[in-house]
């Protein structure tokens, strides 16, 4: 069967409270000593019991069942190309591009669609990020997952997808993101029969959106934008599995009955998502380019302040009308790495070969920038008018460490091995005397 959604709350990171049963929601305290409705109280916690008020989440699910109810977990049977082996390849500073992951042929579902691209850092140290691709023309029934090693960053590129969580329905499509933290367990159904998009598994702290600065108070992603879900639940019986990733690995375990049976939640620590149109993108108006920090959508702060373990970074439709300026992204070498997805059109920097489901990685200190045909057209480009980018959606996971990818990613037959010859038409201008 199918929950649909219940509506959603809107601010991000708030104290949301919802029910689906009316009465369902304890007032004035967590757990009395009886729930409303015969239902079992259970938080969950996302930060340290002790974290900073500002930072602290968690939230009290009012459930049918607890979550400890299942079988024992065993490890799931055959390979996956879901993992966090990011040592099992040479790493090299090449730059490395890819062309869409090709759809299933047979049915494959959300969770048996992921395939490992790059990562750092591990589930065990709580910080990196694993970088990841789906593509799935299947829907999970009968079947949930969760993730205990990092929250879920899901950039749908392709098909819209039908999130039922523990908390309530996400449905996103395409220039839309979903986030589900650490522990929530979800199934994911497809309206569109198939789907592919990137998957940022976040070890590190939770994803939050950035401070402004000397911005102000408004401006980038604005909190009332994200959308946690209403809750919505389902009571269903039968035999079921509940599949987790924990360290690295999945595992599966029997299960008696569907886990998507909370009936009223309240607290800080749930899924959203966030429309990224929505995104207030600011520029130069006179010459030159901020830096591209100023597409931050959301980041996973480290513990050094100013350097994040993983930024979201969007590159949306947008005017650019500076003057005397080379107008695309420049050319650039950076201490960060960054991996890059388009969702959407073209991107500017690149006149053909990043399409829409493709990936780049520039690692650190990795050189890049406008291939060959882009700079001869920027270059000469008429500044007396500015440049509308209206069709495009382009992003970067952008990280404080080194992105290793894995070796089936470096041995995918859509790799693209000639990338680097983008650049290689680059035409030697240099006249000292001109
Ligand atoms: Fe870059």
């Amino acid at each position: 069967m199918t929950i649909t959604s219940n509506g959603y709350q809107s601010g991000f990171g708030n104290e949301f409270a919802t029910e689906a049963v009316t009465g369902a929601l304890p007032v004035g305290r967590n757990s009395p000593q009886r729930v409303a409705h015969g239902l079992y109280a259970e938080q969950i916690s996302g930060t340290a019991f002790t974290a900073p008020r500002h930072a602290n989440r968690r939230s009290w699910l009012y459930r049918i069942r607890p979550a400890a109810m299942h079988g024992a977990f065993a490890a799931c049977a055959g390979a996956s190309r879901f993992h966090n082996e990011f040592d099992d390849a040479p790493i090299s500073p090449d730059q490395l591009r890819w062309s869409p992951l090709p759809m299933p042929a047979e049915g494959v579902d959300f969770v048996d669609g992921l395939f490992t691209m790059a990562g750092n850092g591990s589930p065990a140290s709580q910080n990196g990020v694993g970088i990841h691709v789906y593509a799935a023309n299947r829907d999970m029934r009968g079947r949930w997952f969760y993730d205990a090693d990092g929250e879920l960053l899901i950039v749908p590129q392709q098909g819209r997808l039908h999130i039922e969580t523990e908390l309530g329905v996400l449905d996103v499509e395409p220039q839309e993101i979903a986030v589900i933290p650490r522990g929530i367990r979800f199934a994911v159904t497809l309206p569109d029969g198939e789907a592919r998009g990137y998957v940022c598994e976040n070890f590190g702290a939770m994803l939050r959106l950035p401070d402004l600065g000397p911005i102000g108070s408004n401006g980038l992603a604005n909190p009332r934008d994200f959308l946690a879900p209403n809750a919505a639940y389902e009571d269903v019986e039968g035999d079921f599995e509940l599949v987790a990733k924990f360290q690295g690995h999945l595992w599966r375990a029997d299960i008696g009955h569907s886990p998507i049976d909370v009936v009223a939640w309240h607290g800080n620590y749930a899924p959203y998502k966030y429309d990224l149109r929505l995104f207030n993108t600011i520029g130069s108006i006179s010459y030159d380019h901020p830096d591209p920090s100023i597409f931050l959508v959301l980041h996973s702060p480290s513990d050094t302040a100013g350097t994040s373990n993983m930024d979201f970074v969007i590159f949306p439709p947008r005017w650019l009308v500076a003057q005397d300026t080379f107008r695309p992204p420049w050319f650039h070498r950076n201490i960060a790495s960054e991996f890059m997805g388009l969702v959407h059109g073209a991107y500017d920097a690149k006149a053909e070969g990043f399409v829409p489901g493709g990936a780049s990685l520039h690692n650190s200190m990795t050189g890049h920038g406008p291939d060959a045909a882009t700079f001869e057209k920027a270059s000469a480009a008429d500044l007396s008018k500015p440049d509308v980018i209206r069709d495009t959606m382009a992003f970067m996971f952008e990280t404080r460490a080194v992105i290793r990818p894995t070796k089936q990613a470096l041995d995918a037959a859509h790799r693209q091995r000639d990338y680097q010859a983008c650049w290689a038409g680059l035409q030697k201008h240099f006249d000292a005397g001109r």
